[in-house]
């Protein structure tokens, strides 16, 4: 099935093949580029695939060791462990690191809020005050290996609460605020977390969210959670409490001293979990562990904003995203940078939030997603032109493909022409960026991510692990292991082997050591590569990875649906878009009310992103003989265009003919 899936995506990407133009690196810009030429990246891409692990080593020398790592890598396939035997704190190196020079009295953190509140931190102070939030965590109880949430908004306290886990050894799970109690609940349980910490409430398109309710609600199926820690904003009035169980972060804090030493900690020990959707319904817990994760965002950071003391970096993802995690908070702390840090909506009060800020605040590096950027296209120029961008020096792309008009309205309208686009793959299991042009050196192609980082092996290969020729489809594999690599699947280690390594080792080949992606990918005769998306059952709906299988499974859990199959379908402003093919149970009515309802019901099983944008009913849905729900075949349905394709497989034509003359009228 993946196969097709690779063939029929082949048509898209020959249109994204056919854009020839080269932007090359302004010579400007190059001129103070940390690489700052492609014979210069070039060369340090061939030594450092000659030699990941000297090069990783070097990289990791910029960093603080509480001590020196004895062995750089220990392989044992798929497990992998980095910097073996070293001592490292990551909020240490995020922050009391910077306080002996001249960045102790530099922003740390400059926050607006949706209302307009601002906030800056210094690195003295975000440090004081993770020390005081460190603090009260062990006053309630939490010690390194414990495990606690996160349920925050875009608040500085959020990072402020990150980096005070980090600082004693509690591995964080951060849930993305828009996810509902069940998600939370289930991510909770599966990660046995002790503590919660939340918000009594956020401004999100001018109405107050109350993610205090939300954990409330969570709690009540999740045991293992002993306290709550609550950011009083003051916004909520009649803010739940549950005496014993929930403490008032500020007065948590004012309590708790501003000193706090950073736990030296090995290098494998757990940084953070952070779910995401698999292929089943249930959502993995990806593990990472401190120093390999911690060098590779460093360096990233560094490298691919070519990142420098006086700018101004936005990284527009929630901190519910690795995104998030690597690039609003480690990447750029670690290497001292000012971070923006925005609460709402991109649309609030006016679709020109974004550009204001970046006008107001003199924004330098902007790294946003594809869907953002599709948003902006469709309502005009006008919005933009509206302010002064020209402190942009670079912009930033991740999460799905960039189609090639979005990338030039974002080149042509953001960065006024002047300004590198870098298009960053990676996923929350690579941990950090793995393969992008680096500003100074890379000639970009709009649509691609170019070349894979120095230390990243990247291939594009077929069922058998073999390279495709160049210009073919095939699976895109990382072929040596790199720093910030998942560890494991939180508890489920055989999950882990089975996920990312099981698809060559079902070849027959003991321990092949290649990590499956889960992408399809093309290489170009410059060795570019052409990311084309999943080739599993993941969707990817505005840069958030959803599941099939655990929407179709919040479907049948509605009490009218008797069975339920989930497709992706393109969109023009999301990527994709959840598509739904439903069958109901008898005597149910399947009218335009009773769509609505299901799709609000899953927005609450889930997260309001996982909501189908269109549910068909059909008596039956299309299947192979062995009973398989014939997915492809649904694809083509939702997208709208002919069904083609072997149907005699059907178990049922008449299911087929069905969805086709609903489609029809
Ligand atoms: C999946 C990972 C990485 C942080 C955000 C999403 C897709 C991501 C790109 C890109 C083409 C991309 C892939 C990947 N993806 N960036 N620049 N070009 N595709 O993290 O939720 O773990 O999703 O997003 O399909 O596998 P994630």
């Amino acid at each position: 099935m993946a196969n097709k899936k690779i063939k029929s995506d082949e048509a898209a990407i020959d249109v994204l093949l056919k854009e020839k133009k080269i932007y090359p690196p302004a010579k400007s810009f190059s001129r103070l580029a940390y690489v700052k030429s492609f014979a210069e990246l070039k060369n340090l891409r061939k030594k450092a695939l000659s030699s990941p692990e000297k090069f990783w080593e070097s990289a990791a020398k910029e960093l603080f060791w509480h001590k020196p790592w004895r062995k750089t890598l220990a392989w044992k396939p798929p497990f992998s462990q980095w910097f073996v035997g070293g001592k490292i704190n990551a909020s240490y190196n995020a922050l009391d690191r910077h306080l002996s020079g001249f960045r102790r009295h530099k922003a740390a953190l400059i926050w607006e809020g949706e209302n307009g509140e601002k906030r800056v931190l210094t690195y003295l102070e975000l440090y004081r005050e993770v020390c005081r939030a460190a603090n009260a965590l062990k006053k309630l109880g939490i010690k390194a290996g414990d495990r606690v949430a996160i349920y925050m908004p875009m608040v500085p306290e959020a990072v402020i609460a990150m980096l005070a886990c980090s600082r004693i050894g509690a591995p964080h799970n951060v849930v993305f605020a828009g996810f509902s109690a069940s998600a939370l609940s289930e991510r909770i349980q599966d990660a046995q977390v002790k503590l919660v910490i939340t918000a009594d409430g956020f401004f999100r398109k001018g109405l107050i969210v109350k993610p205090k309710d939300v954990v409330d609600e969570a709690l009540k199926s999740a045991p293992s959670v002993e306290k709550v820690l609550v950011l009083n904003r003051g916004i909520v009035e009649n803010s739940s409490w549950v005496e014993g169980r929930d403490v008032d972060w500020v007065d948590a804090l004012s309590e708790a001293s501003d000193d706090c030493p950073a736990e030296k900690l090995d290098s494998e020990h757990p940084l953070f979990i952070l779910y995401t959707s698999g292929s089943t319904g249930k959502p993995k817990g990806i593990l990472h562990t401190t120093g390999g994760y911690l060098v590779q965002a460093a360096w990233t950071t560094k490298y691919v904003f070519d990142l420098k003391d006086d700018d101004l970096f936005w990284c527009t993802a929630d901190i519910g995203w690795v995104t998030g995690h690597s690039y609003v908070v480690y990447g750029p702390l670690l290497n001292g940078a000012t971070v923006f840090m925005y609460e709402g909506s991109p649309m609030h009060p006016a679709p020109d939030r974004f550009w204001s800020m970046i006008e107001r605040h003199k924004i330098s590096i902007l790294y946003t997603a594809p869907t953002a950027i599709r948003a902006f296209m469709r309502l005009g120029e006008s919005w933009p032109q509206k302010h002064d961008l020209s402190s942009l020096r670079l912009l930033g792309s991740v999460g799905e493909p960039i189609n090639p008009e979005a990338w030039r309205w974002y080149h042509k309208n953001i960065g006024r022409e002047k300004c590198p686009i870098v298009d960053t793959w990676w996923q929350t299991e690579t941990g950090s960026i793995m393969i992008s042009p680096l500003p100074g050196a890379t000639g970009t192609k709009p649509g691609s991510a170019s070349l894979p980082l120095p230390g990243i092996d990247a291939e594009v290969v077929d069922r058998s692990g073999n390279p495709v020729p160049l210009g073919a489809g095939g699976y895109l594999v990382i072929k040596k292991p790199w720093p910030g690599m998942l560890r494991t699947i939180y508890g489920n280690p055989a999950r882990y082997k089975e996920q990312y390594f099981s698809q060559a080792l079902a070849l027959g080949k003991k321990n092949y050591p290649y990590y499956f992606t889960g992408d399809g990918a093309r290489k170009d005769k410059d060795g570019y590569f052409w990311v084309l998306g999943r080739i599993d059952d993941v969707l990817n709906v505005s840069g958030h990875r959803l599941s099939t299988m655990e929407i179709e499974s919040a479907l049948v859990s509605h009490p009218a649906v008797a069975e339920a199959a989930v497709v992706g379908r393109p969109d023009d402003l999301t990527g994709q878009a959840v598509s739904a093919f439903v069958t109901l149970k008898e005597g149910q009515n399947p009218d335009e009310s009773l769509k609505r309802e299901i799709s609000e019901y899953v927005g609450r099983a889930i997260s309001p992103i996982a909501k189908p944008a269109d549910i068909r009913f059909t008596p039956l849905l299309p299947k192979t003989r062995s009973g398989k729900i014939m997915r492809r075949l649904l694809r083509e349905i939702a997208s709208g265009g002919a069904v083609k394709g072997d149907v005699t497989t059907l178990e049922d034509l008449g299911a087929l003919e069905k969805l086709q003359s609903q489609e029809e009228e």
